[in-house]
């Protein structure tokens, strides 16, 4: 099979690289196996990429090696920076395209693939500007010492990202590593590869060292597997799901202790209270369970209302909701595409008739839509407990649950209630209430009258079993440093 291939879009034709991305080079692999890339608008083959084996990861991993020891090192933290920048302009110059590669890839509308590239373009640009700005401490420990911190790069470094939003999670992974100074490899989903490869054409054209940066497409059980239990890598990175980021950190356990940073699931609590704007709640309540269809780690699955506007709210949510317009990603009108994969609609399909077994009451949607592509309704439910597989367990689809409540420490109880810990958010016009609840809610981010407002400047990640560690922000680079202390004797007086 080919190394490229031309592909046409409804927006745009362009060169797709398909082989794996290791050395600066794009490469077959190892066992010459390759895969197929389905487009989930009308469920058929559109290409196929290479696919990474053991081997390929060895390959990534003696790549990323060779860099980290050799042409890498040498590098400056300022010439580290001016790359990264470069990438970032890259990546605008290129939007229209990565764009079409994720509305096709992924069925996200190509309004919101717009938005995630420029996005990635900014963490990426961010973190350029950290390379230079990273550095230790002088530590006044006594008089006849200089003691003195270095952060040094971590080494080689595993990314495994998943396929909801494929070059944003590229950029997030990316980014500080590389600002930091190690040499990675970055496995994309299996349902979602093809941005990350284009990605390999403009890190070599930014002008990174060859091995810095290798991009490998495959399996998780296979390439995934690999590199979790690899001895030569010192961290690994994951996001997905929290089943599998328990096997990520046994892998890790079981193999040389590699670092381990993991941003998992969730099951997040959107808590509107009776003296909150209702207009304003109910567009960011909207938006915080059906952005990108539901497939957010941080969606707003469960809403709990006050009993004062319960009924008022549940209304005008309901109308709102069946306002989305659902329907081909590379439409101008649309806000939801169609879920990524036949297994995630199959889940969530799943979910839903379980919901209506259990009891719960189908206040929006609950049914397929249409009868070609991977769509689902926007669907509310109603009427349920805290039993129900709905409530408990997240979704990853077009799908929540609405719960009322009657006071402030009942709303915490309930939101707390769950294993999962990553985001939350309130809506109320009372900025005491605001402040009181958020520091009781136990997550990782917590908006206030808005929702989905991720900024690459501020930390995210998991309480409990939402994860480990944090992205972005400066707090990042800890995922991606060692902090060495040196201490030199400066007396004479011996031991
Ligand atoms: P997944 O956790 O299986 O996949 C995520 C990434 O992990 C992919 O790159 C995959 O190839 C890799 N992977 C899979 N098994 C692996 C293994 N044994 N070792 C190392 N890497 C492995 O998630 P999947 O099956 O695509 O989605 C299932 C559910 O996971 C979703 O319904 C959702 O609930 C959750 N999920 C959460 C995400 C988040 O952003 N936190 C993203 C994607 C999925
Ligand atoms: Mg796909």
């Amino acid at each position: 099979m080919a190394l490229s291939q031309k592909i046409q879009t409804p927006s745009c034709t362009y060169e797709q690289p398909l082989g794996l991305f290791i050395n600066n080079e794009f490469v077959k692999g190892v066992d010459g196996k390759t895969f197929e890339v389905i487009n989930p608008h009308n469920e058929k083959v559109f290409v196929s990429v290479h696919e990474a084996t053991e081997q390929d990861v060895d390959r990534a991993v003696a790549a990323a090696r060779k860099a980290l020891e050799g042409e890498w090192k040498t590098v400056t933290p300022t010439a580290r920076g001016r790359m990264l920048v470069r990438l970032a302009d890259l990546m605008e110059q290129h939007c229209d395209t990565l764009a079409a590669i994720e509305a096709l890839d992924n069925g996200k509308s190509l309004s919101m693939a717009k938005a995630d590239v420029a996005n990635s373009a900014n963490c990426i640009r961010y973190y350029g500007g950290w390379a230079d700005k990273i550095h230790g401490k002088v530590i006044d420990t006594d008089h006849e010492t200089l003691t003195y911190t270095r952060h040094e790069p971590v080494g080689v470094c595993g990314q495994i990202i998943p396929w909801n939003f494929p070059l944003l999670m590229w950029a997030w992974k990316v980014g500080p590593a590389v600002a930091a100074g190690n040499a990675v490899l970055i496995k994309s989903a299996e349902q979602t590869p093809l941005s990350a490869l284009y990605m390999g054409n403009l890190v070599k054209a930014a002008g990174f060292p060859a091995g810095v940066i290798n991009v490998l497409s495959g399996f998780g059980r296979v390439a995934g597997a690999a590199i979790s239990s690899h001895m030569g890598i010192d961290k690994v990175a994951f996001t997905g799901s929290t089943a599998v980021g328990r096997q990520v950190l046994q892998a890790a356990a079981k193999s040389n202790l590699k670092k381990v940073t993991l941003e998992l699931g969730g099951k997040s609590p959107n808590i509107v209270f009776n003296d909150a704007d209702i207009d304003n709640a109910i567009s960011w309540v909207n938006f915080g369970i059906y952005f990108n269809h539901g497939q957010c780690c941080c969606a707003g699955s469960r809403i709990l209302v006050q009993e004062g506007i319960y009924d008022r709210f549940l209304q005008r949510f309901k109308e709102r909701a069946q306002q989305n317009k659902v329907g081909d990603p590379f439409h101008p009108d649309t806000f939801q595409g169609p879920q990524v994969s036949q297994l995630q609609f199959d889940r969530i399909m799943s979910y839903i008739d379980q919901g209506k077994k259990d009891g719960a009451t189908v206040e929006v949607g609950g049914e397929r839509h249409g009868t070609e592509g991977y769509y689902i309704q926007p669907t509310i439910f109603s009427n349920v407990n805290d039993e129900m597989s709905i409530v408990k367990e997240e979704i990853f689809g077009p799908v929540c649950s609405i719960q009322k409540f009657k006071t402030e420490e009942e709303a915490i109880k309930i939101a707390n209630g769950t294993n999962y810990g990553l985001a939350a958010a309130i809506h109320t016009k009372d900025l005491n209430t605001s402040i009181r609840v958020s520091n009781e809610l136990k997550a990782g981010t917590v908006w206030v009258n808005s929702y989905n407002m991720i900024s690459y400047q501020a930390p995210f990640g998991g309480f409990k079993e939402s994860g480990m560690g944090r992205e972005l922000g400066e707090y990042a680079l800890n995922n991606y440093t060692e902090i060495k202390t040196v201490r030199i004797r400066l007396g004479d007086a011996m031991f």
